[in-house]
């Protein structure tokens, strides 16, 4: 049987899977492997099974050797793999789109009500001891129904969490080099969603281009009372410059579950401002959909294997279609 390199703990749907055809090795530990143990594990494996937390690089190819036939990630984003590497030794990269999208889209959803209404603040009030009384003026937040909604990114998940503001009569403006036929939605320019927004969510893969895309220049353009969502990866947003915007009170919140890095540092000056909400990275961190999404990538891993195409390739210029 090939050998295959799990870099975690997956869900049993995915990995009984993978076990019905190849020797599996499942990293045991909480933490991902370090480099330098990935790669020894990953010497003579025909698989790997990888994670966003894992470098799969040319020094990881080389260390795999030649047999390596299939790299399969479980999740969509792959920025944390060189696939121009894998593509120059004809290895197919598996990801898994699709499968997430509505219950990343709900994160991003949740994050934005819980920034706009404040919920976090709330709860830590009330347990705290400090709720006293009913006061008119305190804890006062945003209106989320008709409000402007901007994604930046309009792919799968850009357009599932514009779907949930048409449902809060939201008008919705989105940014993307290519325009989509899209309900209800406006295509503009990126300073014109910035200059217009409520809530800005961002959608776009990690990629050179996207990397820091908000910055300084982007906040200076957004309203004072603008909300920002970060649920694609954190390296899109210069956290300088949002620490600056947050606590020079240039926009009202950000809501993040991605950071740059990853996990946050604790000494983070973000962290300090009471006008920032923050989960762990888990976007699509729900029983269902993380069984569908080891399915979904030990799917791709066991077709590669058997010399199919893989459902969703990452890299499809590896078959020789761009
Ligand atoms: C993804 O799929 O890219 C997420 O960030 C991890 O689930």
């Amino acid at each position: 049987m090939p050998r295959v390199f799990v870099t975690r703990k997956i869900p049993a749907a995915g990995l009984l899977r993978l076990q019905d055809a190849a020797a599996v090795t499942v990293w045991p530990g909480e933490m991902p492997p370090p480099a330098e143990v990935l790669r020894a594990q990953i010497a003579g494996c025909s698989g790997l099974l990888s994670l966003v937390t894992d470098r799969v690089d040319d020094a990881l190819l080389d260390a795999a050797g030649s047999q390596l036939r299939v790299v399969s990630q479980m999740a969509v984003g792959v920025d944390n793999i060189d696939l121009d590497a894998c593509t120059a030794r004809g290895i197919p990269v598996g990801h898994t789109p699709g499968v997430l999208t509505e219950t990343t889209a709900d994160l991003a959803w949740a994050l934005l009500l819980a920034a706009a209404r404040r919920v976090v603040a709330g709860e830590r009030f009330v347990r705290s001891g400090n709720w006293k009384t009913f006061d008119p003026t305190f804890m006062l937040g945003l209106d989320v129904h008709g409000a402007t909604l901007g994604c930046v990114g309009f792919g799968r998940i850009g357009q599932a969490v514009a779907r949930r503001a048409h449902g809060f009569g939201m008008r919705v403006l989105y940014a993307q080099h290519r325009a989509v036929a899209a309900r209800a939605a406006q295509h503009v320019p990126l300073a014109t969603l910035l200059r217009e927004s409520d809530f800005i969510t961002l959608h776009t893969p990690l990629n050179p281009q996207t990397r820091h895309m908000i910055g300084a220049p982007q906040f200076d353009l957004m309203k004072r009372s603008a909300v920002l969502i970060n649920t694609a990866r954190g390296a899109i947003v210069d956290p300088q410059a949002l620490y600056a915007a947050l606590h020079a009170g240039q926009i009202a919140h950000a809501a993040l579950d991605v950071t740059d890095p990853e996990p946050i540092l604790m000494d983070s000056p973000l962290l300090q401002l009471d006008n920032l909400t923050i989960t762990p990275h888990v976007g699509s961190a729900t029983l269902q959909t993380r069984d569908r999404m080891a399915v979904l990538a030990a799917e791709n891993l066991l077709a590669a294997l058997a010399g199919a195409r893989m459902p969703h390739c990452a890299n499809p210029q590896v078959y020789g279609t761009v």
